[in-house]
């Protein structure tokens, strides 16, 4: 994981790296350091925290430097401390390096680097890259380079200065993003276009996808100076690279009157719902088509079966996308963890359509089960991993800052929705039928506008249950997917231990941890088995655990029942999911205000988790 960031040229190189780390924050947040040459010497300054803390400490030394490379960190090898944290350098400190990835074989390199002399001060494994450069290097720095990347395991990126060379920085990007900025009269190395991309739109990468912005795949490695860069191929060979214009708009996010990201992107979701769905439906015909999947192309038609992988949010969105395929297109659909999936040798029938669903699009569990599937010979369509998929629907949902992730589902769950409604028309779906789901999907921004403005009312629930250490969530059909959502949203930021769980399945063993300091939300929306839950409510009020109901404006036979309840607009059960999430969103955001986390950028987490 991880965030690089390299700068040479005629700004405060300190002060334009630290600027730069801040918009890379999303990639980790534990530790952060930055260094480079200055008057012939490689110095370096590293902080535990966040960003502003290294900021405060270049401030307080008035740090200087002539070029800088700098890091953003979330641990893997190595607990977050000053010592863990980038860049890490060689024992004669002739070099310095930030990493992001994990260098796989970082053991039986460090045993060899040992036993010739090397002393490691960190528990990382990216202080294998700078001993083993080090000692490749004999002059030739780019050899050094090369040699050394054709011996490390692994998915990496990283940016390197070695004293002898003061003007430059030198990259390589192998399976990680890294890319290069161009500007006038200076130059920039970034995980991310992101964090330069108010200086120059001028970048070199492979493909403008969000996902493959490696520089390359082919252990390229890039020189980098003042004013231009240069790429050499494996064997040493120049190669050449065009430099693109970025055609992204990174507009620069701000919190608005709203003490968080995270409420304010909660907040959001009436206008990016009707983002995720203007343009995209047909009403004459009760269908949804996207500009960017024709929608129309006969291996749509001839689809027999569908895959969904995701993580984490994601993956909770593709299980209601799941339920939805199989509910309404009749397509046989399956569900997969990426993390898990990947490792499988899975089957994968003729005529399957892959959907991959991330928000970041970086998400190396994800990618990478992509690719084993693109290694079967498998044609994947549909995902925002746009380089290696065949098609990218854009969720059109804008920057989502906080860690925690909240509009990005209630979009991707439209989009599925849209999707699904597509596959079914051109199946056994009826005009009208559509027509009317086309309905219920437009009442959805007015719906959770109605929620939204039940905040108050939520906010006084959350901090009556704000001091329970344990929570459920459960749901049955719709509603579990829902369950194992605002559960998560719970334990991310306001670190409670909360499992989502299928409310029949209590009873099968979870029910022995039911007692009066332990919550249940029921998520109650689900109109096809309504009866079923009231039931398995009253099995957990009969072993005195407190019960809050998220139920639909209606729904009978809760009051006097449960202990609060949260009055959720009537939708059908297939769209259900997206109300029934807002409610668990603001209600995970109150308590975790109540208990005065860090809720934007919760501990030990990433936006981005780029590594396996
Ligand atoms: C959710 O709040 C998370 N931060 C996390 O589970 C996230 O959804 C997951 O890491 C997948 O990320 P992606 O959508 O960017 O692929």
């Amino acid at each position: 994981m991880c965030g690089i960031f390299g700068y040479l040229g005629r700004r405060n190189a300190v002060k334009t790296a630290i600027d730069g780390l801040k918009k890379l924050e999303y990639r980790g947040y534990d530790s952060a350091g930055i260094a480079g040459v200055f008057q012939g010497q490689i110095i370096g300054c590293k902080e535990v925290g966040k960003v502003e803390g290294l900021e405060r400490e270049v401030q307080e030394l008035d740090f200087q430097l002539e070029s800088a490379i700098a890091h953003t960190r979330w641990a893997t090898h190595g607990k977050p401390s000053q010592i863990n944290a980038h860049p890490h350098y060689d024992n004669a400190r002739s070099l310095a390096l930030v990493h992001n990835g994990i260098i796989e074989n970082h053991l039986a390199l460090k045993k060899e680097l040992v036993s010739q002399g090397a002393r490691f001060v960190s528990e990382t494994d990216t202080e294998v890259i700078s001993h083993l450069i080090a000692s490749l290097y004999k002059g030739d720095l780019l050899f050094a380079v090369r040699k050394a990347i054709g011996m490390l395991k692994g998915a990496f990126a990283f940016a390197l200065i070695h004293k002898d060379f003061p003007d430059q920085i030198v990259v390589v990007g192998h399976e990680s993003p890294l890319v290069i900025g161009v500007g006038e009269q200076e130059m920039f190395v970034s995980s991310d276009p992101v964090a330069f991309s108010e200086f120059t739109h001028n970048v070199v990468f492979e493909l403008l996808q969000p996902i493959n912005r490696c520089l390359n795949g082919n252990d390229e490695v890039a020189v980098v100076h003042r004013d231009t860069f240069e790429v050499f191929d494996a064997a040493g060979q120049r190669s050449e690279k065009k430099i693109e214009k970025l055609t992204a708009k990174f507009g620069t996010a701000s919190k608005g009157a709203y003490e968080h990201y995270t409420l304010k992107e909660i907040f959001e979701q009436p206008q990016t719902i009707r983002s995720a769905y203007v343009d995209r439906l047909s009403e004459e015909f009760g269908t949804a088509h996207f500009e960017e999947v024709q929608t129309e192309m006969p291996e749509l038609l001839d689809v027999e079966r569908i895959l969904i992988l995701g993580c984490g949010t994601s993956w909770h969105a593709g299980y209601l996308g799941a339920y939805l395929f199989e509910d309404m297109a009749r397509i046989p659909t399956q569900l997969e963890i990426s993390s898990e999936y990947r490792y499988k040798n899975p089957l994968v029938p003729h005529r399957t359509l892959v959907i991959a669903i991330s928000q970041s699009g970086e998400t190396a569990d994800t990618i990478a089960a992509v690719r084993e599937l693109k290694a079967k010979g498998t044609n994947v369509h549909g995902s925002t991993l746009s380089r290696i998929a065949d098609a990218c629907i854009n969720m059109r949902a804008g920057p989502e800052i906080g860690v925690c992730s909240t509009k990005a589902f209630t979009s991707q769950v439209v989009i599925l929705s849209l999707l699904c409604l597509a596959m079914a028309r051109m199946r056994n779906m009826h005009k009208e039928d559509g027509k009317r789901f086309i309905t219920a999907i437009e009442d959805l921004s007015a719906q959770v506008e109605q929620i939204l403005e039940t905040a108050p009312h939520i906010e006084k629930i959350a901090n009556k249950y704000a001091h329970h250490e344990n929570f459920f969530f459960v749901g049955r059909r719709y509603m579990y997917p829902v369950s194992l959502e605002g559960a998560l949203k719970l334990k991310e930021i306001s670190y409670i231990n909360a499992n989502g769980y299928p409310a029949g399945e209590l009873k099968h063993g979870a029910i022995a941890l039911i007692n009066e300091n332990c919550p249940t939300v029921a998520l109650c929306s689900n109109k096809g088995t309504y009866e079923k839950i009231l039931s398995n409510i009253m099995e957990i009020k009969a072993r005195n655990g407190p019960v809050i109901a998220i139920a639909e404006s209606g729904q009978k036979g809760l009051e006097g029942i449960v202990d609060d309840i949260i009055w959720i607009p009537e939708v059908i059960d297939e769209l259900a999911g997206i109300p029934a999430t807002v409610a668990t969103q603001l209600l995970a955001y109150y308590i975790a205000r109540k208990r005065g986390t860090d809720i934007d950028k919760p501990r030990n987490l990433a936006k981005s988790v780029t590594v396996e």
